[in-house]
């Protein structure tokens, strides 16, 4: 997918973009010193996936209020919400991020084209869903790789890495374990209802999805351990989330998952085995 949406990063958290142009290097280090070094977004990748606020009450409303001639895409953040629970302005937000990058707009005139878009809801629907789930995963890759480069001095921008995150950082490991816990947590979303998705392959794509983040957020933890020691509660519970799921032997929602799934298990059961051995090593041997 092109990604031309130089504005479109700098209005907010569009990670996917974010992560192009920071891992190919492509910026000046003054624009991405606009991008990355807004407060909204650090703040955001700093709270990671925790930065994806619950659905409360009341909010639809607004969004409706604001909104009254968009009855369609009204219609598709609430029936998303079936699925996500997510705020109603930031499912808009992802819908608008969504239809920016087919139609090559960007996040101003994104509803303006939006009569030369599909906006069926069995055509809509999945994409935005998968589309929320791909922008979580660059939001932590992102992160991954900020963390990563901050110290290498050959890299371009490590010198906005290492400001970025000396000046965000802070809660950094207790953050990461909150969102494992609630990743480990949550629950496959509910068999279809009116057939939304068109077919039932969305708990199976979930249960992926939810693999892979729990693999980018070990990973994350493994490199935070080596820049700074995690406090023994934050230890505890992370090892009580391990046993929970039999260090990834058992996930709770393992119905759902296939041979094809077996590799990314067993990284689970690695990755939380090698993060005991190092933890235990590093700090209370
Ligand atoms: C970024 O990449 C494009 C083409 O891929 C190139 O034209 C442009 O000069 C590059 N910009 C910078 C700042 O390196
Ligand atoms: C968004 O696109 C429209 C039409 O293509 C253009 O007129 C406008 O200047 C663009 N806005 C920004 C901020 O790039
Ligand atoms: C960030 O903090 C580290 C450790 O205190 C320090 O060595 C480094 O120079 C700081 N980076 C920046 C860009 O200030
Ligand atoms: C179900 O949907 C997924 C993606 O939305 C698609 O790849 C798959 O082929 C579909 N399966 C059937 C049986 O239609
Ligand atoms: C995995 O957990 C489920 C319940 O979540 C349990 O029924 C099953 O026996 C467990 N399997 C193994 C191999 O521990």
């Amino acid at each position: 997918m092109y990604c031309n949406c130089k504005f479109l990063c700098m209005i907010f958290s569009y990670w996917k973009c974010l992560w192009r142009w920071t891992t190919s290097q492509n910026l000046s280090s003054e624009d991405l010193q606009a991008v990355l070094g807004k407060k909204e977004v650090q703040e955001a990748l700093f709270q990671g996936l925790l930065s994806y606020k619950p659905n409360s009450p009341g909010t639809f409303s607004q969004l409706e209020s604001k909104y009254p001639d968009q009855v369609k895409l009204l219609n598709t953040v609430q029936t998303l919400q079936n699925y996500i629970d997510v705020d109603s302005f930031q499912i808009w937000d992802l819908i608008k991020h969504y239809l920016c990058s087919i139609s090559y707009g960007n996040i101003t005139n994104a509803l303006k084209n939006i009569a030369f878009l599909d906006t069926r809801p069995t055509f809509i629907l999945p994409n935005v869903w998968k589309f929320y789930y791909c922008e979580r995963l660059f939001l932590l890759r992102l992160l991954q790789y900020i963390i990563e480069n901050k110290n290498n001095a050959n890299h371009k921008y490590h010198k906005e890495f290492s400001h970025i995150y000396n000046t965000s950082g802070a809660n950094l490991m207790s953050s990461l374990v909150g969102q494992f816990e609630k990743v480990t947590t949550s629950t496959p979303p509910p068999r279809k209802i009116h057939n939304d998705f068109g077919n039932e392959t969305i708990r199976q794509e979930w249960a992926e999805y939810n693999l892979r983040e729990q693999l980018a957020l070990l990973q994350l933890i493994i490199l935070l351990i080596d820049e700074e020691n995690i406090p023994v509660e934050h230890f505890q519970t992370l090892f009580k989330a391990f046993r929970r799921c039999n260090f990834g032997k058992n996930q709770s929602y393992h119905e759902l998952l296939e041979e094809r799934h077996r590799d990314m298990c067993m990284k689970i059961v690695y990755l939380e085995t090698c993060l005991f051995i190092v933890v235990s090593d590093k700090q209370y041997l």
